[in-house]
């Protein structure tokens, strides 16, 4: 029991709130947003497959709102579209992401840099300005970033420059929104996972070499799934995680603690 009388699982209750959560197609982001739901928010569902984002708004109460985060003017209509149809949001997810190609650094075009730059810290940060004069007039709320352990540690057989590089931008985004945003009671973190299945990571678990690789590298002896990197998102949102801002969260199987 907390000192307010309230129970310590009441800290994850999320009534009444609005949420934006991008990626929400498949993965991660879908997870998340299934369990914001599930904690009682209202959850503006983002990514591209339109079909996708309305089957869950079905299941889940929120609403779909299709957006390709390569395209800044797209990205700067999400949160007013949001805002508009459900609300004004207090909490905002990145979970969208993704790795291009596996090409080689010294083989990277600009144009393959900006595109990773652009879905993988570009928007994140034009979203988290588009959500903060909401969360700034309600007294505060959460953003959470979604990175990789690869903005932290290089990743040896899976060239990802790019990607990289953009991640570990997450972090530094994040310290940088934590100190100018506390004041607001906006706190900012990022969630840093290691391997889990997802549709961009699948071929890896389906063959047998990659499968001995991820179990070699992960000092747990389980294979991650959405739903354990879920749980660390629903913390730093929620209450729960009321007293955290300006963290890198690692999820990893302790793939990152050898
Ligand atoms: N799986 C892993 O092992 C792993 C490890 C470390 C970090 N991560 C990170 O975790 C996050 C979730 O990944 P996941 O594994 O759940 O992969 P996923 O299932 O492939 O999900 C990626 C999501 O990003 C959306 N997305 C991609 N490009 C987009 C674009 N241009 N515009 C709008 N939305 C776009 C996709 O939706 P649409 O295709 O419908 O647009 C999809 O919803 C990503 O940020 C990823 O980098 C994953």
């Amino acid at each position: 029991m907390e000192a307010s009388g309230r129970g310590v699982m009441d800290l994850f209750d999320l009534s009444g709130r609005v949420a934006v959560v991008t990626g929400a197609s498949s993965g991660l982001g879908a997870g998340v947003a299934r369990a914001l739901a599930g904690g009682g928010a209202i959850v503006g569902l983002v990514a591209r497959r339109r079909d996708r984002l309305e089957e869950l708004a079905d299941q889940t109460g929120g609403a779909a709102f299709a957006c390709d985060l390569l395209d800044p003017d797209a990205v700067d209509a999400v949160v007013p579209a949001v805002a508009a149809a459900l609300g004004p949001p207090t909490i905002l997810v990145n979970a969208a992401g993704g790795i291009e190609g596996g090409h080689l650094a010294e083989h990277e075009t600009p144009e393959h840099v900006e595109r990773a730059l652009q879905l993988n810290l570009v928007a994140p940060f034009r979203l988290s300005q588009a959500v903060f004069p909401h969360l700034r007039d309600a007294g505060g709320g959460a953003i959470v970033h979604v990175s990789s352990i690869s903005g932290r540690v290089g990743i040896p057989g899976i060239p990802q420059a790019s990607y990289a590089a953009a991640k570990a931008g997450l972090s530094g985004l994040t310290v940088e929104l934590a100190v100018q945003w506390a004041r607001h009671s906006i706190r900012v973190n990022t969630v840093a996972p290691g391997f889990f299945r997802s549709e961009i990571t699948e071929s890896l678990y389906t063959e047998e070499r990659g499968s001995a690789w991820l179990r070699r590298n992960t000092l747990l002896p389980v294979e991650g799934q959405v739903d354990d990197v879920v749980g660390a998102v629903l913390w730093l949102v929620s209450d729960a995680g009321r007293y955290t801002t300006g963290q890198t969260v690692v999820v990893d199987g302790g793939w990152t603690a050898r």
